[in-house]
């Protein structure tokens, strides 16, 4: 996606305490994400978290209340904000809401979203206490582009951690969350490296 030596700009939406953003935010400040810079924040939520961290880090933010709203007018707003940031790269962070056709259609692998389980695997509310009910001995995260279905585009990267005799659901997703700040930095960063193709779902690291 870079090529050259500008900055991929990235937009950050998300609806609540926003520690997948800080966890990016951090990786670029202290240079583990390196090609990349978030140029705005956007919460559909005005209360969220988030964006108290986004003031905290200097970073610009905006607010879009969703409540009432329909889908495809709120999405434009956030299309034509985005737009005006210059936004290459749409990041996901906890953005509870699912999105237009036209505002997917707008960024075509253009839209990262981070998801608490091992896709297709629990997609949808509440995965880790989905996993974690279900009784399974290995969970995880995963980084996926955003298509027009849930949950469910070309994955870029998965981390997966054991389930312990000792978890319950609270401790389980506190460990798959540690999983998540690392693989949203890992996986936006072989975006932004731009040295992949997809094949069919497969996300393949292209060679020159
Ligand atoms: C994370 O578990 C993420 O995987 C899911 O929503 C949660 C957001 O947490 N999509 P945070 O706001 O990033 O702390």
């Amino acid at each position: 996606m870079s090529g050259g030596r500008n900055l991929v700009r990235l937009g950050i939406l998300l609806s609540g305490r926003g520690s997948n953003f800080l966890a990016i935010a951090e990786s670029i400040r202290q240079g583990r994400l390196k090609g990349a810079e978030i140029d705005v924040v956007i919460s559909n939520v005005p209360d969220a978290g988030g964006l108290k961290i986004a003031e905290e880090l200097g970073l610009a933010s905006k607010v879009f209340a969703s409540t009432g709203r329909k889908r495809a007018e709120h999405d434009a707003d956030m299309l034509t904000c985005l737009q005006a940031h210059k936004v290459d790269l749409v990041c996901l962070a906890g953005y509870m809401r699912l999105l237009s056709p036209d505002f997917i259609a707008a960024f075509p692998n253009r839209i990262l979203n981070i998801h608490p389980s091992l896709l297709p695997a629990f997609p949808g509310l509440d995965a880790q206490r989905q996993a974690f009910d279900y009784g399974v001995n290995v969970a995880g995260c995963t980084v996926h582009f955003v298509d027009d279905h849930l949950d469910h585009g070309p994955i870029v990267l998965q981390r997966a951690i054991p389930v312990l005799d000792s978890d319950d659901a609270h401790s389980l997703s506190a460990r798959i969350l540690a999983e998540e700040h690392l693989a949203y930095t890992e996986g936006i960063g072989r975006v932004v490296s731009g040295e992949y193709a997809i094949l069919g779902r497969r996300f393949v690291k292209r060679t020159h």
